[in-house]
C-alpha cells in the first residue's frame, strides 16, 4: 500500500497534471522532455547553457532523434525550455540528465552535484526526483540523497527518489526511447512505485530492479560488455590480418550460430560519451572500494585506444605501396562522428586519426554529412563535400563512419586508394583494403 503522498503523485501522473522538469537538455534530456510533452504533461526543460535554450526556444533541435517538427509541436503544447532555475518551482517530477565525464581518469560528478543542489532548492513533500545520468553504483544513495535530504525532507517518505539508466542509441530508429525497455529503481517501495508509474507513461515497458545500486550497475554492465566485445574483435582483426585470415568472413559465419554468440565488428576505435567513459567509472569504483583493478576494462581500454594509431599505420602502409609518404599526402576522411547516423563527434576516433595524420604532415580533408559545418573541431582540417572531385583528388580515402547516406558507389569507383575501416564496402569493387 502506498502513502498519501505517493497516491497523490500517482494520481497526478495518471491525469497528466504533474509538472515534469528535465534538468539537462542534451542528447538524453531533450528526448525525455519532448516525449513527456507528447504524453500530455506540462514540461519544463532546464539547462545552464543559454545557447542551447535559445535554440530550443526557436524550435531548432540539435539532437537528430528529435526532429524540429516534434520540438515545435512540444513548444506549441507548452514545453518550456529555460535557463532560469526559478522555473523549476512547483515541479512534481524532476529528471536529472547532466553529463558525467571523466576528469584525469576519475569520475567527475560535479554536474550531478550542482544539478542536485538546484533541484533541492525547489524540493517539496510528495515530489519525485530521478537520476538518469550514467554513474557508478552508489551515486544515488551516497551523493544525490544527502544533498536532497539536507532540505530536512526524507527520501522514500517525504519525497521519492530513484535511478533509471538511459539506454538511448542515437540514430537507431528501431530501438527508440519509447520502444527500449526502461530499467527503473527507487529508494523504498513508494519511490519505486512512483518511478515505475512515471516511466510507464512514457515508454512501452518498464523493468523494475530491487535497488538503485543495481539499476546503476545495469548501465555499466551493458556498456562494459559492449566495450570488451568491441575490443575482442578489434584485437582479433589485427591478429587475423597478420595470420592471413579474413576476420569479417569469420564474424559473419560465427554470427549464424543461433545461440551463445553476439555479433560485434572491428572499427577505428570507440568514441562518444559511453564506451570510452562508462567502464572506467566502474573500474574506478572497484579500485576505490575494493582496492582491485578491473582487468577486463583496462585491457579493453588498451586495445580500443590503440585502434586510431592502427588505422594510421594502415594508411601509411597503403600509401607506402604507392611510393608515397604520409607527409604531403592528401587524405580524405569520411565520417567525423563517433558512430553512424549521429552528429555527435565528442571523443570520436576520427578526430584522433585526423590529429595523428596532421602530426605526420598529411593534408587532411574531412567529410561528414551530419556534423554541423560550424562545429569547432580545434583541428587544422578542411571540411569538404563528398564530391567526385574530392574523391579523385585524394591520395587515399579513409572510410571511418558508415553513415547511411554516404555516396558508397562513388566512393568505390572514384577513390584512387581506399581504406574501409567499417567493412561496409565488402563485396564491392574498389582499389584498397578493408581494416
Ligand atoms: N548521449 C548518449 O547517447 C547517452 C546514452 C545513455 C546515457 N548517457 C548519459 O546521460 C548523461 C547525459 O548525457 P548527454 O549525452 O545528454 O549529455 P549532453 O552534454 O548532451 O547534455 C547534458 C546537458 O546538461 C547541461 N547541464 C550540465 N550541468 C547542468 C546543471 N547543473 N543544471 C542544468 N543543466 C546542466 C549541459 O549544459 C548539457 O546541455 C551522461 O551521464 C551520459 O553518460 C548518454
Amino acid at each position: 500500500m502506498t502513502s498519501a503522498h505517493a497516491d497523490a503523485l500517482l494520481r497526478a501522473l495518471d491525469e497528466r497534471t504533474a509538472t515534469i522538469a528535465i534538468v539537462g537538455q542534451g542528447y538524453v534530456g531533450l528526448p525525455v522532455a519532448v516525449r513527456a510533452s507528447e504524453q500530455g504533461f506540462p514540461v519544463v526543460g532546464y539547462d545552464l547553457d543559454a545557447q542551447r535554450i535559445a535554440h530550443l526556444t526557436a524550435t531548432i533541435s540539435y539532437v537528430e532523434d528529435v526532429p524540429d517538427a516534434h520540438l515545435a509541436a512540444a513548444v506549441a503544447r507548452g514545453f518550456r525550455p529555460t535557463d532560469d532555475a526559478a522555473d523549476l518551482e512547483g515541479f512534481d517530477v524532476a529528471v536529472i540528465t547532466v553529463p558525467t565525464p571523466l576528469r584525469d581518469g576519475a569520475p567527475d560528478l560535479s554536474f550531478i552535484e550542482s544539478a542536485a543542489r538546484t533541484v533541492a532548492g525547489h524540493l517539496r513533500p510528495g515530489v519525485l526526483v530521478v537520476l538518469e545520468s550514467t554513474t557508478y553504483p552508489g551515486t544515488t544513495e551516497e551523493l544525490l540523497r544527502p544533498i536532497l535530504e539536507a532540505t530536512g525532507l526524507r527520501a522514500g517518505t517525504d519525497f521519492f527518489l530513484g535511478y533509471s539508466p538511459e539506454r538511448i542509441d542515437p540514430g537507431n530508429t528501431q530501438w527508440t526511447f519509447v520502444t527500449t525497455p526502461k530499467v527503473v529503481s527507487g529508494v523504498g517501495e513508494d519511490s519505486l512505485a512512483a518511478v515505475e508509474a512515471f516511466y510507464g507513461t512514457l515508454v512501452d515497458k518498464v523493468v523494475p530492479v530491487p535497488s538503485t545500486g543495481e539499476a546503476e550497475l545495469v548501465k555499466l554492465l551493458e556498456n562494459t560488455f559492449r566495450h570488451v566485445n568491441v575490443a575482442l574483435v578489434n584485437e582479433l582483426a589485427m591478429f587475423a590480418r597478420d595470420l592471413g585470415v579474413d576476420i569479417w568472413s569469420a564474424i559473419d559465419a560465427a554470427a549464424t550460430k543461433p545461440f551463445g554468440f553476439m555479433r560485434f565488428t572491428p572499427g577505428p576505435g570507440v568514441g562518444g560519451h559511453c564506451l570510452p567513459i562508462d567502464p572506467s567509472y566502474l573500474a574506478w569504483r572497484v579500485e576505490r572500494r575494493l582496492g582491485q583493478s578491473f582487468r577486463f576494462v583496462e585491457l579493453a581500454n588498451d586495445v580500443n585506444n590503440h585502434m586510431p594509431d592502427y588505422v594510421v599505420s594502415r594508411i601509411a602502409a597503403l600509401l607506402n605501396e604507392q611510393e608515397r609518404a604520409v607527409k604531403g599526402s592528401r587524405v580524405l576522411l569520411l565520417g567525423l562522428s563517433y558512430k553512424r547516423a549521429t552528429s555527435d563527434w565528442r571523443g570520436s576516433p576520427s578526430m584522433l586519426v585526423a590529429e595523428r595524420l596532421l602530426e605526420q604532415g598529411a593534408h587532411v580533408r574531412v567529410h561528414d554529412p551530419l556534423v554541423a559545418d560550424d562545429a569547432e573541431l580545434g583541428l587544422a582540417v578542411t571540411r569538404v563535400g563528398c564530391t567526385d572531385n574530392e574523391l579523385e583528388a585524394a591520395d587515399i580515402v579513409v572510410l571511418l563512419v558508415d553513415h547511411p547516406d554516404l555516396r558508397y558507389d562513388a566512393i568505390c569507383t572514384r577513390s584512387r586508394l581506399l581504406l574501409d575501416t567499417k567493412g561496409c564496402l565488402r563485396g564491392k569493387q574498389f582499389r584498397g583494403e578493408v581494416l
